[in-house]
């Protein structure tokens, strides 16, 4: 059966419904697997680096749902989405912007001095070698890092088989 929890939980919010009315779409799978990547991000340790963190939207899809999600959440962060199908508007929301283009295309210079997350939601971009931290729960093609460690957790309140998520400290280089 499927588990309600995560969407129960970001109904409670005050602004879910603000959310929701900015992506203009009510897609529960997608809030459900995007608030998946965000309680798995809170329970991490750069999750209290409160400054300078601007974290990448990879492969986001249509709408930019995680980074519109969790700017309304983690008021300090920038969050950009990318995704070359991405729809380009305004969403309305404060440190969050948008990239109609792929992530190779992507010129990540200005954010040198920046701790830089990567978020993967069933992406299908490369994990290109940009990034401190990568946070990749896979879809059906094998974009994880090579010879790097990482750990992953299976989040079994994700619908379907798709729910492990992998994390890696790139910072390392292991
Ligand atoms: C299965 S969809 C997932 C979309 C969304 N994350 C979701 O979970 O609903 C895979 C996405 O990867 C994007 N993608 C493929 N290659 C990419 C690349 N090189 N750079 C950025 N995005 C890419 C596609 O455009 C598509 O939106």
């Amino acid at each position: 059966m499927k588990s309600f929890k995560y969407i129960e939980r970001f109904f409670k919010y005050r602004s879910a419904i603000d959310i929701v009315s900015k992506l203009g779409k009510v897609d529960l799978k997608e809030i459900n697997e995007c608030y998946s990547m965000f309680v798995f991000l809170r329970n991490m340790p750069v999750y209290s680096n409160k400054d300078n963190v601007i974290v990448f939207d990879v492969g986001c899809g249509k709408r930019p749902t995680f980074s519109l999600m969790v700017a309304h959440f983690i008021k300090n962060w920038e969050f950009v989405a990318i995704d070359p199908n991405l729809e380009i508007k305004d969403y309305r929301t404060e440190r969050l912007s948008c990239y109609k283009c792929k992530v190779e295309e992507f010129d990540f210079s200005k954010y040198t001095n920046r701790t830089k997350i990567g978020i993967y939601i069933h992406s299908h971009a490369p994990a290109i070698n940009v990034f401190d931290y990568l946070f990749i729960m896979p879809c059906c093609i094998d974009n994880l890092p090579k010879n790097i460690l990482g750990f992953f957790k299976i989040d079994t309140n994700i619908w379907y088989d798709k729910n492990k998520i992998y994390y890696y400290d790139l910072r390392r280089k292991v």
